[in-house]
């Protein structure tokens, strides 16, 4: 089985990110041929300017670190960036002739969009998901990892495949998600998903210093006021990243907090102490890979050139089904 997914080139990645994604992206490298893809083509649907199109080359460079950091293994998996395999770009005009423009005015991301940014609903927009459902099917990948805020993007993927297989016959696995099964890695706000865009996040690269500081400033529980008072860790931020970085401490947590015996800046000064203490090889690995920009942009060439091989032949099949060759 063949697993593909893909993130937009945000730059450095958070611990959000590692434990929703990344980690799980590793692992996958071990049972299944792993194709992950750096999404720069999507990115432009929400860019505006020129001062933003131009971080995508360092966003590009420093969010590889991060994945191979992390384990991702261009040894065992394609690692590429979207719009170095151009027939991507093709496969999604062909997509777009057979998908009703009904389905995509009702993707709930895409309303979204429309209401954060009215002043930018572009054509692209609208066929977001039509170029997501051909960064899959060209590599007729039929498992796909993501989150749960993607899954209207993965039905509508598997009903496009659906549709173009009953057109032009058997091309096409429909795709299935992968859910992470994690739940949601909140931001240092305790409110909102953790995300780089809304500044709650922490860094994976940032330095034992800065990930403490990060820590301490922190919502936890907003009922625990004095030392004295009883906290509540089920609805403590906090306590969550217990569990994934210190899970050896979280059932003494559970215990004391609720009874006042430990207080949050203690609490959070030992998870920052156990998240630097899980980040130092990552950290470390990291560190060295900086040091070889031309040795990323190798694996780049080189994960294009392996994706372009599967894609040329995809195209080559669909063009053919079509009727254009
Ligand atoms: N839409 C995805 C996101 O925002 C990114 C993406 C693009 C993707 N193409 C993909 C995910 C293909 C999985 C498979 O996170
Ligand atoms: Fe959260 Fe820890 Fe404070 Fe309890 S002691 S409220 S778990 S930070």
């Amino acid at each position: 089985m063949r697993v593909f997914s893909g993130a937009r080139p945000t730059g450095r990645q958070h611990i959000g990110n590692y434990l929703g994604a990344i980690r799980n992206y590793a692992e996958l490298q071990e049972e299944y041929e792993c194709i992950y893809c750096i999404v720069d083509v999507h990115a432009l649907t929400t860019m505006e300017d020129a001062l933003s199109t131009s971080r995508i080359q360092s966003n590009i460079q420093e969010m590889m670190l991060d994945w191979l950091a992390c384990g991702l293994d261009p040894q065992k998996s394609i690692l590429f960036v979207q719009s170095r395999v151009p027939e991507v770009l093709e496969l999604h005009t062909f997509l777009s002739m057979i998908t009703p423009l009904g389905w995509l005015l009702r993707v709930p991301t895409f309303k979204e969009k429309v209401r954060v940014q009215p002043h930018n609903v572009n054509y692209g927009l609208v066929g977001y998901p039509v170029l997501q459902a051909a960064d899959i099917v060209l590599y007729k990948a039929e498992l796909v990892p993501v989150g749960e805020d993607q899954l209207p993007h993965l039905e509508l993927a598997r009903e496009i495949a659906r549709r173009f297989n009953n057109i032009f016959g058997y091309t096409f696995p429909e795709p299935e998600a992968k859910l992470t099964n994690l739940p949601l890695v909140l931001g240092l706000d305790g409110e909102q998903k953790m995300s780089k865009s809304l500044g709650n996040d922490i860094e994976l690269a940032s330095s034992p210093k800065e990930t403490e500081e990060r820590v301490m400033t922190a919502v936890t529980d907003p009922a625990r006021r004095y030392l004295s008072d009883p906290g509540h860790p089920d609805i403590c931020n906090i306590f969550r990243l217990h569990h994934f970085f210190n899970s050896e401490g979280v059932e003494e947590i559970a215990r004391a907090c609720p009874e006042a015996h430990i207080g949050c800046v203690e609490c959070k000064k030992m998870l920052a102490g156990r998240m630097n203490a899980c980040l130092a090889p990552m950290r470390e690995r990291r560190e060295n890979l900086a040091r070889k920009p031309q040795y990323i942009r190798e694996i780049l060439d080189h994960g294009a050139e392996r994706a372009r091989i599967i894609a040329c032949a995809t195209l080559g099949e669909v063009k053919h089904k079509i009727g254009l060759t």
